[in-house]
C-alpha cells in the first residue's frame, strides 16, 4: 500500500481527527472525519462559511493528529483549496451523509488538499515512522 493511502485508511479506521489551523498566533483545533483520496492526494471537506476555511485560506499551514489502535498518526502540511467538481462529488460520494448539508454546486462545499505533508505515526512501544507526500 502506498504511504498516503496508508495515511487515509488510518484516519479512516479512527473515525475522528482533530485539524489544527493557525490565526494569527493563536492555534484552532477542532474534529474532523472527512478523508479520501483522489487524484492521488488526501483530501479533506469543509464549508467555506467556517472560520477554520477562512484560517486557511490565510495560512495554509495545518496539522491533523488521530488516536487510533495504540498508534497516534499527524500530518503536518498545507490544505490547498481545490474548486474542481469533480474532486467534491468524489467527496460527498464516499461521505452519503455529508449530502445533507452539502452538494456539489453549493457556493459552500469546499475540498482541500494536503501540499507538502510529512506524516508521522508514533506508539510508546516502537520508532515513529515518517513519509511524506
Ligand atoms: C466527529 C466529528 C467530525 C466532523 N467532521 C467534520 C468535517 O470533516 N468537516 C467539517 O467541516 N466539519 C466537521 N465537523 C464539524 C466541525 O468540527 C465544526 O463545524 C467546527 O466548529 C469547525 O471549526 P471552526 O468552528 O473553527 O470553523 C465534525 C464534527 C465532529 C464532532
Amino acid at each position: 500500500m502506498e504511504a498516503i493511502e496508508r495515511v487515509c485508511q488510518f484516519l479512516n479506521e479512527a473515525k475522528t481527527y482533530y485539524l489544527a489551523t493557525v490565526e494569527g498566533d493563536q492555534p484552532r483545533v477542532r474534529p474532523f472525519g472527512t478523508a479520501i483520496i483522489y487524484n492521488g492526494k488526501l483530501y479533506i471537506q469543509t464549508g467555506k462559511v467556517k472560520a477554520v476555511s477562512k484560517q486557511l485560506a490565510a495560512n495554509p499551514k495545518a496539522e491533523i493528529c488521530a488516536f487510533h489502535n495504540g498508534t497516534w498518526l499527524r500530518v503536518a502540511g498545507e490544505l490547498i483549496n481545490d474548486d474542481d467538481r469533480d474532486a467534491k462529488v468524489a467527496m460527498l460520494e464516499k461521505n452519503p451523509n455529508l449530502k445533507r448539508m452539502y452538494s456539489a454546486d453549493d457556493d459552500n462545499t469546499q475540498v482541500l488538499y494536503f501540499r507538502n505533508a510529512t506524516a508521522t505515526f508514533s506508539s510508546f512501544t516502537a520508532e515513529p515512522e515518517t513519509v511524506t507526500f
